[in-house]
């Protein structure tokens, strides 16, 4: 399962996945009543953009992480109109999914690249969306925060693979033995400049270096991403995504 995520600093933050959000809703084809899957739907940010674009549809929100979806839940209180449409789920991506039912469509947000099979990934999906079914997603893809991480390779020594950043050649290939169609796959460089110190350290130890610190003791983790910050090259985080469409074969 996922390692549990700091969810309301997660939501404070300048984040680039609300513009990854909406181009990935955009790339949708919708006519209002479908279910549609939200995997690794974190906070919601875009769960709730997708039951406001299904005003006869349903979303289920699943996540692995216990924070996350309760700062979904919290984020949808006062919208008992949305709420009633929405199932949420905590299950781990890499397993086959406790889902009752098949859905119509698959979108998934800066999610795939914390799942170290995408084999795995990939099947888990297409078993629970519909044959003819869309799946939509953005995450981190090859090459992906490649200046940060040479920054955590010279502060640490034997540090495990943490992101699986595929190219879109492999996941086309992955996506298709899973039996996905219509295979369409994107590599694109989308850096991101952070000028304010804070809101970077913030940034790094809220997004990027939760499973690194996770490996730390607690004293030395504020240290660690105080270290990382300044030893990058310029208050950039280098980000590349892996942006991809496919329907099931029906
Ligand atoms: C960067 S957040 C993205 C959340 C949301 N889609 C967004 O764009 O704001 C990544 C999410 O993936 C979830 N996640 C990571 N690994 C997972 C796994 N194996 N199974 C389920 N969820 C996972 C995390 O808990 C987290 O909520």
């Amino acid at each position: 399962m996922a390692h549990e995520w700091d969810a309301t600093t997660y939501d404070r933050l300048p984040l680039p996945h609300e513009r990854w959000g909406r181009r990935t809703l955009a790339r949708l084809a919708l006519t209002g009543t479908e279910t549609v899957l939200d995997a690794g739907a974190g906070t919601g940010r875009d769960t709730v953009a997708l039951l406001e674009a299904l005003p006869d549809g349903r979303v289920i929100a699943l996540d692995g992480s216990e924070a996350m979806l309760a700062a979904l839940l919290e984020r949808l209180s006062d919208r008992p109109d949305l709420r009633d449409r929405l199932t949420v789920v905590r299950a781990d991506l890499s397993a086959p999914l406790p889902l009752t039912e098949q859905v119509d469509a698959v979108f998934s947000v800066a999610t795939f690249h914390w799942i170290p099979d995408h084999e795995a990934l990939f099947a888990n999906l297409a078993a629970v969306l519909r044959p003819g079914g869309q799946l939509v997603f953005d995450c981190g893809g090859h090459g992906n925060i490649a200046a940060v991480e040479a920054v955590i390779g010279k502060l640490v020594t034997d540090r495990p693979a943490v992101w699986p950043f595929a190219t879109a050649q492999e996941t086309a290939a992955r996506l298709t033995a899973a039996g996905f169609v219509d295979v369409v796959t994107s590599l694109d460089p989308d850096p991101t400049r952070i000028d304010d110190p804070d809101v970077l350290r913030s940034f790094l130890e809220t997004i990027i270096l939760g499973a690194d610190l996770l490996r730390l003791p607690e004293d030395e983790r504020a240290g660690f991403v105080h270290a990382v910050a300044e030893r990058l090259p310029e208050p950039v985080i280098d980000y590349v995504r892996l942006t991809g469409s496919a329907r099931r074969a029906g």
